[in-house]
């Protein structure tokens, strides 16, 4: 009896649902009786997931190669999504925003932790060959590995270091996204000239990375942190979750993936191109970008050191 009743106040819910969206609930019950139940492999499209890896070569470990770089791309997915969580979290509630850092710092830590497993995982010379099928496209062009960094510091902050003096926050989107770090990180190394890996990626993202910058302006996570009442910003946990992030962000992470380029592309002796024929040596280093989020809780000393010691050891491991 107590079922029933509670299944008439549902159709009595639901038919107010419906009354609400202008829908007849009768078609909808119907849809629901001719349904076929739901799986785990079409409600995860798993059958899709499994149809993406689609090598261009013959070579067994190009599939690997494209597995780790979409793995990757969930990782820096999952990272956007607490990020964004985190910028757009009203209610200045401390123990949210550390939990979101937290677990941003978490995907940071797992997906270097599967860049370890590939450093080991594949044989150089198959990459050799294989990477000439695939130029000029280049992980240069993930879009969401731009986004992370958006979410995280002002535009000011990315521009090129030996020009991030020259951009105050007082300049356009436009004029600090014109000298944004990247764009060093694609000239070719004989021309000087942009390589076509840059042209495409900026063809394709340009409107859309200035159009995230505007919604950041004043709203990334820095900004975010820099809003926090004053007792709220010396909470020791936020605090070491944030420089966490920060080092994560700025050197764990472009340290361990520098450390798998060098081992398939650039050897002690400096040969080695870069698919989109680019000055990657110069460019990828931690020390050569001098990014950080929160130059201000973030000891910068500190931060060179670890980025040496830590490029020594990856470079090693490698
Ligand atoms: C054998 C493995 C890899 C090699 C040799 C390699 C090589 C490179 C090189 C040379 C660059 C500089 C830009 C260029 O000229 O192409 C670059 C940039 C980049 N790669 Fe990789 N990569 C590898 C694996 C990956 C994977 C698995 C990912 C995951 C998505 C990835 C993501 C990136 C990103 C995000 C950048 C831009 C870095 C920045 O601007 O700081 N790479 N890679």
């Amino acid at each position: 009896m107590e079922n029933k009743e509670q299944i008439e106040s549902q159709i009595f819910k639901l038919e107010e649902k419906h009354k609400d969206s202008g829908q007849d609930l009768s078609s909808y019950l119907d849809g629901l009786l001719y349904q076929r139940y739901l799986t785990y492999r079409v409600y995860i499209h798993l059958d899709t997931l499994l149809s993406l890896q689609v090598p261009r070569t013959y070579f067994p470990y190009e599939e690997i190669f494209i597995m780790h770089h979409q793995i990757t791309e969930l990782y820096f997915k999952l990272i956007l999504h607490e990020q964004k969580q985190f910028v757009d979290h009203k209610a200045q509630d401390v123990d949210f925003l550390i939990e979101m850092a937290r677990r941003i710092n978490s995907y940071y830590e797992a997906m270097i932790s599967s860049f370890r497993v590939k450093i080991k995982g594949i044989k150089c010379t198959q990459f050799l060959k294989n990477r000439t099928a695939l130029s000029p496209a280049s992980g240069f062009q993930s879009v969401q590995n731009r986004m992370m960094v958006m979410y995280v510091t002002p535009l000011e902050h990315l521009v090129n270091f030996s020009e991030r003096n020259q951009y105050a926050s007082k300049s356009t989107i436009e004029k600090l996204y014109e000298h944004v770090y990247w764009k060093k990180g694609a000239a070719d190394r004989t021309s000087g000239e942009n390589t076509l890996t840059l042209k495409q990626f900026e063809y394709r993202f340009t409107p859309r990375l200035i159009r995230i910058s505007r919604q950041l302006k004043n709203n990334a996570i820095y900004h975010k942190y820099l809003g926090l009442s004053e007792e709220q910003k010396n909470n020791k946990r936020l605090i070491k979750a944030l420089k966490t992030l920060d080092i994560n962000a700025n050197i764990n992470w472009p340290l361990i993936h520098m450390g798998l380029t060098r081992r398939y592309l650039g050897d002690e002796k400096g040969q080695g191109d870069a698919t989109g024929g680019a000055n990657w040596k110069e460019f990828l280093p931690p020390s050569f970008q001098k990014n950080r989020i929160f130059s201000r809780i973030v000891n910068q000393r500190r931060v060179k050191r670890l980025g040496r010691t830590m490029g020594r050891s990856f470079v090693q491991a490698a």
